[in-house]
């Protein structure tokens, strides 16, 4: 069986679709939390060894790596085959990534393009891909048509990375941030577990992953 390692800041109901997907080819040896989240709740209601790990300043670069190297440290010690980043509101670096190349994996709540570029095609044409941490808000202020979700390789170029598993929303007159966001959740609890699955599903004996999943379209 597969060892998964999640990555949460949040209320952690991507980190429960995960717990609860039937039949998963995996199991969850250890969710991280840097707050003191609802993540880290589910994780204790479900036996899941739970860290909370905070991060003293984001502002100072030197105690960011040092975190990210610790963080790597810990996680590394679980032997995860896959690492999923569910609502991780911190940006990792290169100290943590490049511990473990091609198993890190993310969702995102907005439509990301194959070629990490900026606009992704979608049923109402090209829409621009909203990165970062608002893209909720983001496609309401944009006034965009559809949005959606995508999850994807993490690589240092943070929301580029090469895409598993996308699917689009329409935004509805009247949504609000809250309404729609839920609305692209119900969509992650989908795909994460499938995502996760088929990543898992392409690795070789060694760990890397089979061409195809993620590839890069350019
Ligand atoms: C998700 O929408 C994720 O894409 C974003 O933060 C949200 C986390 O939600 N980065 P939850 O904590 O899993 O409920």
């Amino acid at each position: 069986m597969k060892r998964l390692i999640v990555l949460a800041s949040g209320s952690g109901s991507n980190l429960q679709a995960l717990i609860d997907a039937p039949d998963p080819s995996w199991r969850i040896a250890l969710v991280v939390s840097n707050k003191p989240s609802g993540a880290l709740r589910r994780a204790e209601a479900s036996r899941i060894p739970a860290l909370y790990l905070p991060l003293a300043s984001r502002a100072d670069a030197s105690a960011r790596e040092r975190y990210d190297r610790q963080l790597a440290a810990i996680v590394e010690q679980f032997s995860p085959d896959l690492i999923v980043l569910a609502g991780w509101m911190l940006i990792l670096s290169s100290a943590f990534l490049d511990r473990f190349p091609d198993r890190v994996i993310n969702t995102h709540p907005a439509l990301l393009p194959d070629d990490g570029g900026l606009v992704v095609a979608c049923s109402a044409g090209a829409v621009p891909a909203l990165r970062g941490a608002h893209a909720v808000r983001d496609a309401l202020a944009v006034g965009l048509p559809v949005t959606g979700a995508t999850v994807h390789f993490v690589t240092e170029q943070y929301d580029t990375g090469p895409v598993i598993a996308r699917e689009e929303t329409p935004i509805l007159s009247g949504d609000t941030e809250s309404s729609l966001h839920e609305r692209i959740k119900l969509i992650e609890h989908r795909l994460l577990p499938l995502a996760a699955a088929r990543v898992l599903a392409s690795m070789d004996e060694t760990g890397n992953c089979e061409a195809g999943v993620g590839e890069r379209h350019e």
